[in-house]
C-alpha cells in the first residue's frame, strides 16, 4: 500500500479500511477507541466526516493545552523551520529559556534539569540517580502504581497485570507496599533502600489518593532513611490537580521530580527536576539522551509553559475540577468520585467500559482504567464551563438507562 491510498483511507472516513490496514503494519498496543481524529481545535477533536467530539482524555492526559494550540503550533512551526535539531551536545537558546521557565515551578531553589523523551525515561533515570548517588539498591513503590514500561518501570509497577509483561525476570530489588500505609513504609526503609517512587495520584489505577498528611510522613520517613525521595509528576505535574505540581498542594519537596504527557503539549518531551544535593554529584556523561532537549521539543514546551501562565491554566484547572465535582456529585449511576482538579475518576455502579462507547457514539471522549467500573477523566487544563456543561449534559443520560 502506499502513501497515496493511506491519507485516501484516512481523508475519507474508511476506518475499517484503515483498521484492516493498521493491524497488518502495526504491533497492537492499546484497545482501539472507536473514532479516527483527523483534526483537533482547543478541547475538541473531528473525524473526516468533520464530526466534533468533546476531549475528556486528551490522549492519556497529554493535550494540556488543548488541541493544536495556535501559539504552541506556531512555536513547533517556527523552530523546525529555523533547526529542527541537533542534540543537547550543544548550547541551544530556546532549551535554556524553556529550562528556566520550568525550574521557576521547582521545588528546591538551584535546582536541575535533565531532559528526556518519554515518562518511562525519566523514572529509568530517576532510579539511576538514586541507587547511584546511594549505592544502595532497593527501589521501594506502592502497590497499584503505574511508572511506565521499561524493564525497571514495570519492576516498579504496582499493578501486577503490568509487571507481567516484562516477561521472566524484572529488576531486582523492587518492592511494592500499599499505598498510604506508614508503617509498611517504615518497615521497608532500611540501609539498602535507594528511593522510594509514589505516582502521585495513581491514575492508570483508577483514580487513587493518599491522604495529604501520608505524603508529608513518606517526605519524612524517605529523608530519615538516606533515600531519595522520587515524585511521578507525569500525569499530575504542570497544573492539573490545580497546583503546579501535586507536590506543592500537599506541602512536599521531593528530590527528584519525573515530568512528561502534556509538558510539550504532545511533542514527546519528558524531564527530571533534580535537587541541587544530588546535581551536584551528577557528572558530565552520567547522562545522556539523543533526542532529550531538541529544539522543537523545548521551542514546544516553552510555548506551552507560557500558555499555562498567561492563559491561568493551573487555576483554571482547580476551578473546573471543582463544578465538574460539584455537577457530577450525586449523579445517577456514579457511585463515588475520586482524585483532584482535572484528574477524576467517576466510580461508577456499572462497568465504564459501554458507558465510554455510549459517550463516544454521542462526541464526547472519556477514559476508562485498570478499574473496570471506573471513568478517567483527563481533559485539557483549557476547558471552560461551557465544555463542562456539555460533558455533564451529555453523560447524564447515558448513566440514567438501567445498569445493563
Ligand atoms: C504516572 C505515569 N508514569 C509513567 C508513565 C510512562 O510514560 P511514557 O508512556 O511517556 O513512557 C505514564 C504513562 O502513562 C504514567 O501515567
Amino acid at each position: 500500500m502506499n502513501g497515496a491510498t493511506s491519507l485516501k483511507d484516512a481523508a475519507t472516513g474508511n476506518a475499517e479500511a484503515l483498521a484492516a490496514r493498521a493491524d497488518r503494519a502495526e504491533l497492537a498496543v492499546y484497545t482501539r477507541l472507536p473514532f479516527v481524529p483527523v483534526r483537533g481545535e482547543g478541547c475538541y477533536l473531528f473525524d473526516a466526516a468533520g464530526k466534533r467530539y468533546l476531549d475528556f482524555y486528551g490522549g492519556h492526559a497529554v493535550a494540556i493545552t488543548g488541541h493544536s494550540h495556535p501559539k504552541v503550533a506556531e512555536a513547533i512551526a517556527a523552530q523546525a523551520r529555523q533547526l529542527l535539531f541537533y542534540s543537547s551536545a550543544v548550547l541551544s537558546a530556546v532549551r535554556v529559556e524553556a529550562t528556566e521557565l520550568l525550574l521557576r515551578h521547582a521545588p528546591h531553589p538551584d535546582s536541575r534539569v535533565f531532559h528526556c523523551v518519554s515518562g518511562t525515561e525519566a523514572n529509568e533515570v530517576a532510579f539511576k540517580i538514586a541507587r547511584k548517588l546511594t549505592g544502595r539498591r532497593k527501589i521501594i513503590s506502592f502497590e497499584r502504581s503505574f511508572h511506565g514500561r521499561t524493564l525497571a518501570s514495570l519492576s516498579a509497577a504496582g499493578l501486577p497485570k503490568y509487571r507481567v509483561t516484562a516477561g521472566p525476570v524484572l529488576v531486582p530489588h523492587h518492592v511494592h507496599i500499599p499505598f498510604g500505609d506508614e508503617a509498611a513504609l517504615a518497615r521497608e526503609l532500611d540501609g539498602d533502600t535507594a528511593g522510594v517512587i509514589c505516582e502521585t495520584i495513581q491514575s492508570l489505577a483508577g483514580i487513587f489518593a493518599a491522604p495529604d498528611a501520608f505524603y508529608r510522613r513518606m517526605a519524612e520517613l524517605t529523608a530519615k532513611a538516606g533515600a531519595v525521595l522520587i515524585f511521578d509528576e507525569i500525569q499530575t505535574g504542570f497544573g492539573r490537580t490545580g497546583t503546579y505540581f501535586f507536590a506543592d498542594g500537599v506541602g512536599v519537596k521531593p528530590d527528584l521530580i519525573t515530568l512528561a504527557k502534556g509538558i510539550a503539549s504532545g511533542i514527546p518531551a519528558a524531564a527530571v527536576i533534580v535537587a541541587p544535593h544530588l546535581a551536584k554529584q551528577i557528572g558530565s556523561g552520567d547522562q545522556g539522551t539523543t533526542f532529550g532537549g531538541g529544539p522543537v521539543a523545548m521551542a514546544a514546551m516553552k510555548a506551552t509553559l507560557e500558555v499555562i501562565e498567561s492563559e491561568g491554566l493551573v487555576e483554571n484547572a482547580a476551578r473546573m475540577g471543582a463544578l465538574l465535582l460539584r455537577k457530577l456529585t450525586g449523579m445517577t449511576g456514579i457511585k463515588a468520585i475520586r482524585g483532584k482538579g482535572l484528574l477524576l475518576g467517576l466510580e461508577l455502579d456499572r462497568a465504564a467500559s459501554p458507558v465510554v462507547k455510549a459517550l463516544i457514539e454521542r462526541g464526547v471522549v472519556a477514559g476508562t482504567s485498570s478499574d473496570p467500573q471506573t471513568l478517567r477523566l483527563l481533559p485539557p487544563l483549557i476547558i471552560g464551563e461551557a465544555q463542562v456543561n456539555e460533558f455533564v449534559g451529555t453523560l447524564t443520560p447515558v448513566l440514567s438507562h438501567a445498569t445493563a
